[in-house]
C-alpha cells in the first residue's frame, strides 16, 4: 500500500506524477489555502505532508493531529511558517528548496532595483496610457548597494550590481568566512545603512529579524537611499516604511514581499508615487518553480524512505 501523503495546494505536472507513483496524494485545488481544520482532518492518517508555500502553519498544534507523519517538505526556501524545533522533537525531518531558486531570485531582486531606478515600471505606465514622457532615473553605475543578509541569494545578487558598476557592502549577523571572493565589503548594520545608496534585504525571516528596520533605520539611510526587500514583509516595519516614503526620507523603495501579504489594493503603501510593488514572484519562473516542486518531492520521498532527505533543514 502506497503511503498517504496531503498535498496543500497546485504543483506541477511532472513532480505531481513523480510523487503519485509513490504516494496515495490527497491534494487541496482550492479555492484559496487550505482550511486548517481540514488539513487537521487530513493529517490524521498520513505519513507525509507536502506544503506548496509558506501559507501553511506548522506548529505543535497540528503536528499533534498527525499522529503517522514521518516527512515534511516545503516547495521553498524561506520557512517561517514551520515550527522546525518542533518537528524536530517529533522526530520530523523537515526539507525545503535551497539552491534551485537562488538565480531566478537573484534576477527579481536585482530587477526591481534596476526598474525603480532607472523607472522603468513608470515609463511604461505613461506610454500605455498614451503619455510619450521622459521619465528621469538615477545611475546604478557607481554607487553602493548595501546587501543585509548575503547569503546564496545575496552573492547572486552582487554578481549582478558588480556588473552593473556598483560597490558592494553587506552585513550579516556573523561576517561570512570566505568572504573575499565576493567583492564586497563587511561593514556594522548601522555603517550599512548610513553608506549604501541601495539597501537590499535578503535576510530570513526569524525573532531577530522581525521589525528590524523600523523608524530608526529609515532615519539612517541617506535620503536619496533606494530601499528593495525581497526576504519576507514583516522584517520591515510597514508603517514606518510609509512614512519615510511619505516624508521623502528615503527615495524609493521596491519590495517583493509586504506585511500584510497579500497587500490590499486600497494600502496606503500603494496610494505612493515613490514606490514599486510586486506580489512575491522572486522565485516565479516555470523553470525554477519546477525544480522545487520536483526538489520538494525529492525530500518527502526520501523521509518516507527512511533517507537523508537532499535539502533537510533539522539539525
Ligand atoms: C521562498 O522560497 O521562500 C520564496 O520566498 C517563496 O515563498
Amino acid at each position: 500500500m502506497k503511503p498517504k501523503v496531503v498535498l496543500t495546494g497546485k504543483t506541477w505536472p511532472i513532480p505531481f506524477a513523480k510523487l503519485q507513483e509513490h504516494c496515495d496524494v490527497q491534494h487541496w485545488e482550492g479555492p484559496g489555502p487550505i482550511p486548517r481544520e481540514l488539513l487537521k482532518v487530513w493529517l490524521e492518517d498520513a505519513e507525509g505532508l507536502l506544503s506548496v508555500n509558506h501559507g501553511t502553519k506548522v506548529d505543535e498544534d497540528l503536528l499533534d493531529a498527525a499522529p503517522k507523519l514521518r516527512v515534511i517538505a516545503q516547495s521553498g526556501v524561506g520557512y517561517d511558517n514551520i515550527d522546525v524545533a518542533a518537528c524536530t522533537k517529533k522526530g520530523i525531518p523537515f526539507g525545503n528548496t535551497p539552491g534551485v531558486l537562488v538565480e531566478a531570485t537573484a534576477d527579481l531582486t536585482f530587477g526591481i532595483l534596476l526598474s525603480a531606478m532607472r523607472r522603468i515600471h513608470e515609463g511604461w505606465g505613461w506610454v500605455r496610457t498614451g503619455q510619450w514622457r521622459e521619465v528621469m532615473g538615477t545611475d546604478l553605475y557607481g554607487k553602493t548597494l548595501g546587501i543585509y543578509g548575503m547569503g546564496d541569494i545575496g552573492s547572486a545578487v552582487a554578481k549582478r550590481a558588480q556588473a552593473s558598476g556598483m560597490q558592494i557592502i553587506y552585513h550579516n549577523r556573523t561576517r561570512k568566512q570566505d568572504d573575499g571572493h565576493l567583492g564586497a565589503r563587511y561593514v556594522s548594520f548601522d555603517g550599512l545603512l548610513e553608506e549604501a545608496d541601495c539597501i537590499i534585504v535578503l535576510v530570513p525571516l526569524s525573532e531577530q529579524s522581525r521589525g528590524m528596520f523600523g523608524k530608526e533605520q529609515f532615519d539612517r539611510m541617506k535620503s536619496t537611499a533606494y530601499f528593495v526587500n525581497a526576504s519576507r514583509g514583516p522584517v520591515v516595519q510597514t508603517e514606518a516604511l510609509y512614512d519615510a516614503l511619505k516624508h521623502n526620507n528615503i527615495a524609493y523603495a521596491a519590495l517583493d514581499v509586504t506585511d500584510p501579504e497579500p497587500l490590499p489594493g486600497d494600502h496606503p503603501l500603494l496610494g505612493l508615487s515613490n514606490i514599486l510593488v510586486t506580489p512575491h514572484i522572486g522565485s516565479a519562473t516555470y523553470e525554477t518553480r519546477n525544480s522545487m516542486a520536483m526538489l520538494a518531492v525529492d525530500n518527502l520521498l526520501a523521509g518516507l524512505a527512511k533517507k537523508a532527505l537532499p535539502a533537510c533543514v533539522n539539525p
